[in-house]
């Protein structure tokens, strides 16, 4: 079948969820669920969320220069999911949600407690596609300047998926959780 352009994204899917943290002039916390994200480069070790320009996490990143991806396992898909909506600046979205938070180690954004993957990330620039004036998402690459994962969910120095369990966005309200793990060989 056909399928509509604006919505191929739901083509390339499942994708991971993640929680992006960022803090706001006005000291709020905010969490934006979203699974646009992508690795970019190994050296340096670039990262791109991409993200609406009306968005508080936006605007948050512009003034802040930092932001911290979230992986949490499905477990908490419900919490994460009431970060996604919009609230005014000031306000704790992780509070809203029943999650907590705590210090990272290299920015002043807060890493999500319930998360088992962090990655502190200093925000490099954004991408802006000339001939695409206003696209309704921009990539935003971040520096990663620290990585950690929780041992918890880590077998013989490798993350454990099925440990981990992340919540993989298929499309809507569907989810992927809890796959077949296969070994293959690259020729
Ligand atoms: C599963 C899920 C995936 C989402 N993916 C996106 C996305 O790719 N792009 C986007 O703009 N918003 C996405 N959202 C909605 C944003 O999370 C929401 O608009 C955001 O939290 C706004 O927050 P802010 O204005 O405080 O930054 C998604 C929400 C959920 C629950």
């Amino acid at each position: 079948m056909r399928y509509e352009n604006e919505k191929a994204y739901r083509l390339i899917s499942p994708r991971i969820l993640i929680l992006v943290t960022t803090v706001d002039i006005l000291d709020g916390i905010d969490a934006m669920p979203t699974t646009f994200v992508a690795p970019v480069s190994f050296k340096p070790p670039l990262v791109m969320v991409s993200i609406p320009p009306k968005s508080n996490t936006y605007d948050n990143i512009l003034d802040k220069k930092e932001f911290v991806i979230n992986v949490l396992p499905s477990l908490y898909v419900t919490k994460v999911l009431k970060c996604g909506k919009h609230f005014p600046k000031g306000f704790n979205k992780l509070q809203q949600a029943g999650l907590n938070w705590y210090s990272s180690e290299k920015v002043k954004v807060p890493r999500v407690k319930e998360a088992k993957i962090w990655l502190e990330c200093r925000f490099v620039g954004g991408l802006q596609i000339d001939h695409l004036r206003s696209t309704d998402h921009v990539p935003m690459l971040g520096e990663v300047i620290t990585a950690e994962v929780s041992d918890d969910v880590v077998t013989e120095g490798r993350v454990d998926m099925k440990k981990l369990s992340p919540a993989m966005h298929i499309t809507s309200e569907s989810f992927a959780v809890g796959f077949e793990i296969v070994k293959k060989k690259v020729a």
